[in-house]
């Protein structure tokens, strides 16, 4: 009865088909829901100014990153995809009969790989997908369970916290955490080693983490992926500044603000920014908060690391997770790291 989910009343899911069943972890104080624009007051009244990347992601954001994944110069989405698609195989071969969790799941694209080389090894398929967006994890929730007829789903509303701090499936197979788009890039080295910290303690010894980074490269690559010659970079960075008009009654002026990314160095990373074209104030009613910015004042929407895999492993190892495999493209410009939890270090 997969097809009849799609149509059924919230709360009915279980009754209709265990093999779905969606957690909704958010409660209604947390950030993501009903969320009171403190980290906008707190990114907008610092110097430098900065903005926390999710608020790209309203409808048009997602439906703009989307349209990223497929451009030519962005190269991360279809490098990684090729990568899941020539090694998926062997990650099933490694890790065998697993629960697979992954953290961010959003359409569950690549993950697909994963789940073919699973099912095609005859392994049980157990999948907590976790994502912020309940309309895109049960969208997808319902198009996997067609797809694949002996798929179980848990799937997790949640922060990456939460559903990490959720109990693991009671199935007895080891788990394999699945992080993966690069994802990690968006949190600065501390925020970063207070994940994989938060992903170590969610595993016991012998279970798996399978995280998908973009690396260092030449520059010119790694600035035209986010300086595309379509504008959709510039658009979905702009569109940040829309969705705080209408989330919290703004009145941004797009066109007084130019899109910017640069690679910093010393930083290994790429800087997407927000400068402001001229001197102005800008007021946002719902928050109480007005704002001024100068000529050519910078804001900044997101940082995107480029890893280097020999710091990366030893960072990895040094949380209890030492690297197993490396799966990288031809061009070393991705890798897929496939880590084993080990006791405690
Ligand atoms: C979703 C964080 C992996 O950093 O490349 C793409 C987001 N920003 N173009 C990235 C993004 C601008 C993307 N991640």
């Amino acid at each position: 009865m997969t097809f009849a989910l799609s149509h059924a009343a919230p709360g009915q899911d279980l009754t209709l088909d265990d093999r779905l069943v969606i957690q909704d972890l958010l409660s209604p104080s947390d950030d993501c829901r009903g969320d009171d624009g403190a980290d906008v007051i707190a990114g907008l009244t610092r110097q430098p100014k900065a903005l926390p990347p999710k608020y790209f992601y309203d409808h048009l954001g997602s439906h703009l990153f989307e349209q990223i994944t497929t451009l030519p110069e962005y190269y991360l989405t279809r490098t990684e995809t090729a990568i899941l698609q020539a090694h998926s195989g062997d990650i099933a071969d490694r890790v065998g009969p697993c629960d697979l969790m992954e953290v961010g799941s959003g359409s569950s694209t690549k993950t697909r790989y994963l789940l073919t080389a699973l099912a095609q090894a005859g392994y049980p398929l157990s999948y907590q997908p976790v994502d912020v967006s309940g309309a895109m994890l049960k969208t997808t929730a319902d198009q996997l369970l067609v797809e694949y007829p002996r798929l179980r789903i848990q799937g997790l509303v949640a922060t990456y916290e939460a559903a990490l701090a959720y109990p693991r499936p009671a199935s007895g197979y080891p788990r394999l955490i699945a992080f993966i788009g690069s994802t990690l890039g968006n949190l600065d080295p501390e925020q970063c080693h207070a994940l994989l910290d938060r992903i170590t303690s969610a595993m016991e010894p012998g279970d798996y983490f399978l995280l998908g980074v973009d690396l260092v490269k030449d520059i010119d690559v790694l600035e035209r992926a986010y300086n595309d010659s379509q504008g959709v970079t510039a658009a979905f960075n702009l569109n940040m500044l829309q969705h705080l008009n209408w989330r919290f009654g703004g009145n941004f002026d797009l066109g007084r603000f130019r899109h910017r990314a640069e690679f910093n160095p010393w930083a290994s990373q790429i800087e997407i920014y927000l400068d402001s074209l001229e001197s102005q104030r800008v007021h946002l009613e719902q928050l109480d908060l007005g704002v001024t910015f100068s000529r050519g004042e910078p804001l900044l929407s997101e940082i995107s690391r480029k890893f280097d895999l020999a710091s990366l492993t030893a960072s990895l190892t040094a949380v209890g997770l030492p690297v197993q495999q490396v799966f990288m493209d031809d061009q070393d410009w991705f890798a897929l790291l496939l880590c084993r939890r080990v006791a405690a270090p």
